[in-house]
C-alpha cells in the first residue's frame, strides 16, 4: 500500500495530495483554496479526454458555475452542463435515463469526461451514469459539501436509489480524480456543514482517537470555518477512507468499518421517509445507537457512547432518536444491503478509535438498546 502526503505548488495554490493506490484504478485526491478555476489545469495534467460534462444541480450552477466553465473553456474542454433536481428524488433510474438521454444528443463518446460538481447525490448519480454509459466512461469529482468531501466522493461507491431501499442500484466505479476546493464550504449551509461532521466524527470513532481528541478541542474554531482546522479534519477524514479503500475497494469485509452506526441510521432515513433527516444528522443517532450496542454486547465501557454523545452536543447534532418502534427498526434493518444471509450486522466499538465487525448480533439484545433509549 502506498498512500502519501505532498505539498505541490500550481501557480499560487497551495494544495495536499493523496494518492489513493488500486494498481490501474489509482487516482489523486487533492485539497486546497481556489481549485475550482483550475479544474482544466488538472484534468490536462491527468487526463487525456475530448470533452467535458459538467453534472450539477441548478443552485450549485449558480455558485459555481461560472469559476469551473472558465478554467475548462481555457484548458480548451468546452463543458456542457446537464443540471438535476435537488434532493435525494435524483437518484433514480427515471433521472440516469433522461441524462443518458442528453448524453446520446451531444454525442458524447468514450473520451468524454462526466465531472460530478455538488455532494452526494450528484456524485452517486454521474458516478453511475459513468460506469454505465457506453460501458464506462471516465469521471471525476468535485465535492462541494463537507460530506461529499469526507465521504462520498472518495472511494467508488456509484449508486441510485430503488423504491425499496436506498443505494440498491449500482457499481464500484472509480473516479479519475477527486478535486476538494475548501472554498466551497464558505457557502454551504451550516445544518449541511453539521451534518457532514458526523462523518468526520465517525472516522475518529473507528481509526483516529486523536482526530476525536482535535475535534472535541476544536469544536468552535471548526464551525467558525477555520482553515487549518478544516484542512486538517478533511486531510485526515480522506487519508483514512484512501487506507480503507485500499485495503478492501470492494467491501469483502475491512471496508464493512465505514459503515459504523448506518445500520441504524439507514433505518431512521428509511422510517422518516427520507425527509427529516439529512444523512449526517441520522448517522448521529446512529452513532450513539450503536455505541450503545457495544456497550449492552460488553465491547466498551460506557463512557465510549458519553463521550460521542457529548461531542455530537457540542456540534448541535440530534442525539435524541425519533419514536419509532423497535420492531419496525429491526425489520428495516434486515432489509439493508449490509447484512447477509438474514443476520444482522453491526460495526461496534470497542474504544475511541478501534472497532470491530460483529456478524450475528442477537435482535433482543438490539431492541434492549432501542427500548432503554426512547
Ligand atoms: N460510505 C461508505 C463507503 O464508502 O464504504
Amino acid at each position: 500500500m502506498v498512500l502519501f502526503i505532498i505539498l505541490k505548488k500550481i501557480g499560487l495554490v497551495i494544495m495536499k495530495r493523496l494518492n489513493i493506490d488500486l494498481g490501474e484504478r489509482s487516482y489523486d485526491i487533492l485539497i486546497g483554496r481556489d481549485i475550482l478555476s483550475k479544474v482544466g489545469e488538472f484534468i490536462s495534467n491527468q487526463l487525456e479526454v475530448s470533452r467535458s460534462i459538467i453534472i450539477t444541480h441548478p443552485s450549485v450552477r449558480k455558485l459555481f458555475g461560472e469559476k469551473i466553465e472558465s478554467g475548462l473553456t481555457l484548458a480548451g474542454y468546452s463543458p456542457s452542463f446537464i443540471e438535476i433536481p435537488e434532493g435525494e428524488t435524483s437518484k433514480s433510474l427515471q433521472q440516469v435515463e433522461l441524462v443518458y438521454d442528453r448524453l446520446l444528443e451531444m454525442k458524447c463518446d468514450r473520451k468524454s469526461l462526466l465531472i460530478a460538481l455538488g455532494g452526494g447525490v450528484v456524485g452517486d448519480l454521474t458516478g453511475f451514469i459513468a460506469a454505465t454509459y457506453q460501458r464506462g466512461i471516465p469521471f471525476i469529482q468535485v465535492p462541494t459539501t463537507l460530506l461529499s468531501q469526507v465521504d462520498s466522493s472518495v472511494g467508488g461507491k456509484t449508486a441510485v436509489n430503488h423504491p425499496r431501499g436506498k443505494n440498491m442500484i449500482g457499481a464500484f466505479y472509480q473516479p479519475k480524480l477527486v478535486l476538494i476546493d475548501l472554498d466551497t464550504l464558505t457557502t454551504l449551509p451550516r445544518k449541511e456543514l453539521r451534518a457532514g461532521l458526523a462523518e468526520v466524527i465517525k472516522y475518529g470513532i473507528i481509526a483516529d482517537a486523536a482526530l476525536f481528541d482535535f475535534l472535541e478541542k476544536n469544536t468552535e474554531k471548526i464551525l467558525s470555518l477555520n482553515s487549518d482546522c478544516l484542512e486538517y479534519i478533511i486531510e485526515t477524514s480522506c487519508t483514512i477512507k484512501a487506507q480503507v479503500v485500499e485495503k478492501d475497494e470492494r467491501e469483502s469485509r475491512h471496508r464493512m468499518i465505514l459503515n459504523f452506526g448506518h445500520t441504524f441510521s439507514h433505518s431512521i432515513e428509511t422510517l422518516t421517509n427520507y425527509t427529516e433527516y439529512l444523512h449526517g444528522e441520522a448517522l448521529s443517532i446512529g452513532m450513539i445507537q450503536a455505541a450503545r450496542l457495544s456497550v449492552e454486547t460488553k465491547l466498551c465501557h460506557k463512557d465510549v457512547p458519553l463521550r460521542i454523545i457529548n461531542l455530537l452536543k457540542k456540534f448541535r447534532l440530534p442525539v435524541q432518536a425519533p419514536d419509532l418502534k423497535s420492531k419496525d427498526i429491526v425489520e428495516s434493518m434486515h432489509n439493508d444491503k449490509k447484512n447477509s444471509h438474514n443476520k444482522l450486522r453491526f460495526i461496534l466499538a470497542k474504544a475511541i478509535g478501534l472497532v470491530e465487525i460483529a456478524d450475528d448480533v442477537p435482535e433482543a439484545t438490539i431492541k434492549a438498546v432501542l427500548n432503554k433509549n426512547k
